[in-house]
């Protein structure tokens, strides 16, 4: 089950070119498990039909047709409430003036007056429009009244110029929301909703890179699905949460403090430095256990002949936190990547790394482990208690990770 599972999301969606995005988006939510009821302005049915919007969502579109319609007393009153959030996407210039200044003449700017749930905006319009001083005032009245907003974004415009007013894309915005319901506690039905809500969450994620001269590195196959996938799942439950990630081609969850480094040194010195008032670390990333003695300043050169590479330990990041006595993390969660003696070999990495969970994983099964966007875990538990999950997604996972960590942190 996802933040999304059964949410009431109302799309409004006003004149701006951007509007065909919109479509996408209002997609990308019913595929996540929202309901999306989509509210479209006049100047927005220019652009798009309440067709292309019913296509995607399976549920009826409004526009003003309903609102001097029979339904016309309770529509905008109905709509508003029933909704856990209501999304402006994209939202024009006029759209944000009528917002800030309760101008109602619209089936949407009705129902966003009616409505008592959240508020998020994702503006678009040209450079010149956004930075005017009238839109600027405008949002600075909606954030000082609780709105939510979700760009614009700097960029190329339909005009031509260049500069911030460009519409969010939608899988970015997918993830505003996804923030912005659970920082407003309407995320609740996740199961743990709100619960991490204040305390800070560091997961680390990806394969580290040990180099060995400026072109050629020492690294593994880590994609650091699972460990975006924490970070994600600590998110949609209220988390702080900092993602220490090695180089990986994912884009973060939105929301997250990201902090990029390559080595295990590096990774070592971004958790003990975010390990500071931290409730707790999930250590998913796939950190070197070896590296080169010695990086060559300048590549080597085929002309030398085979070089002759030493390798030398790379630093424990577990270990070390271990050694951090009551300065560590309250809870720390660590992986094994195993390809034989699984349970064997995770639960003495269990004890020696004092941990108050391991995750361990099979990656000689085809669907578990590097890459693959499922896995097939069992988590182990310093009471020598075993649980070995189904195979699931690794978002599944991810969410049973974190709502193992709350039953661990409320236990304390
Ligand atoms: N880990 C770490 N620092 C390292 C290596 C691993 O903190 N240098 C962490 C991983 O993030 C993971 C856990 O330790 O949470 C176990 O990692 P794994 O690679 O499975 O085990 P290793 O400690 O490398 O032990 P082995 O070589 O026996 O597999």
């Amino acid at each position: 089950m996802s933040i999304f599972t059964s949410k009431h999301i109302l799309l409004g969606i006003t004149g701006s070119i951007a509007a065909y995005k919109a479509a996408d988006l209002a997609s990308k939510l019913t595929q996540a498990g929202a309901q999306v009821d989509v509210i479209l302005t006049p100047a927005a049915e220019k652009f798009i039909t309440p067709l292309t919007f019913q296509s995607v969502t399976g549920r009826k579109a409004f526009t003003d047709a309903e609102l001097w319609g029979g339904e016309a007393h309770v529509l905008h009153v109905g709509l508003g409430h029933n909704a856990d959030l209501l999304v402006i996407a994209p939202c024009t210039a006029n759209t944000l003036g009528k917002l800030a200044h309760g101008i109602a003449d619209n089936l949407l700017t009705i129902t966003a007056l009616a409505a008592r749930c959240p508020l998020l905006i994702a503006p678009a319009m040209d450079v010149g429009i956004y930075t005017h001083a009238a839109t600027q005032d405008n949002v600075r009245i909606l954030t000082e009244r609780g709105a939510y907003f979700a760009g614009p974004d700097e960029g190329r415009m339909a005009s031509g110029l260049v500069g911030k007013g460009r519409f969010v894309e939608p899988a970015e915005l997918l993830g505003h929301i996804r923030l912005t319901l659970s920082h407003t506690g309407t995320g609740t039905t996740t199961g743990f909703g709100g619960k991490l809500t204040g305390k800070k969450i560091v997961v680390t994620a990806g394969g580290t890179q040990e180099p060995l001269d400026p072109v050629r590195m020492l690294t593994n196959k880590s994609s650091g699905k699972q460990g975006y996938a924490v970070a994600q799942a600590a998110l949609d439950a209220g988390g702080t949460v900092v993602l220490v990630t090695a180089p990986t081609s994912l884009t973060p969850p939105v929301g997250a403090k990201v902090v990029q480094v390559r080595t295990a040194r590096e990774m070592l010195e971004a958790v003990l430095g975010e390990s500071a008032g931290a409730e707790a670390l999930v250590m998913a990333a796939a950190v070197a256990d070896f590296r080169p003695k010695t990086v060559a300043e300048n590549k080597l050169k085929k002309r030398d002949g085979i070089p002759q590479i030493e390798l030398e330990a790379a630093p424990d990041v577990l270990l070390a936190v271990a050694g951090l006595g009551s300065k560590k993390p309250r809870v720390v969660i660590g992986f094994a990547a195993e390809s034989r003696d699984l349970l064997k070999n995770a639960s003495s990495k269990l004890k020696s790394k004092k941990l108050d969970m391991l995750v361990a994983n099979d990656i000689s099964a085809p669907d578990a482990g590097f890459g693959v966007d499922t896995n097939r875990v069992t988590l182990l538990f310093p009471n020598a208690k075993e649980e070995t999950l189904p195979l699931m997604s690794k978002s599944e996972v991810a969410e049973t990770i974190i709502a193992k960590l709350i039953v661990i942190l409320e236990s304390r």
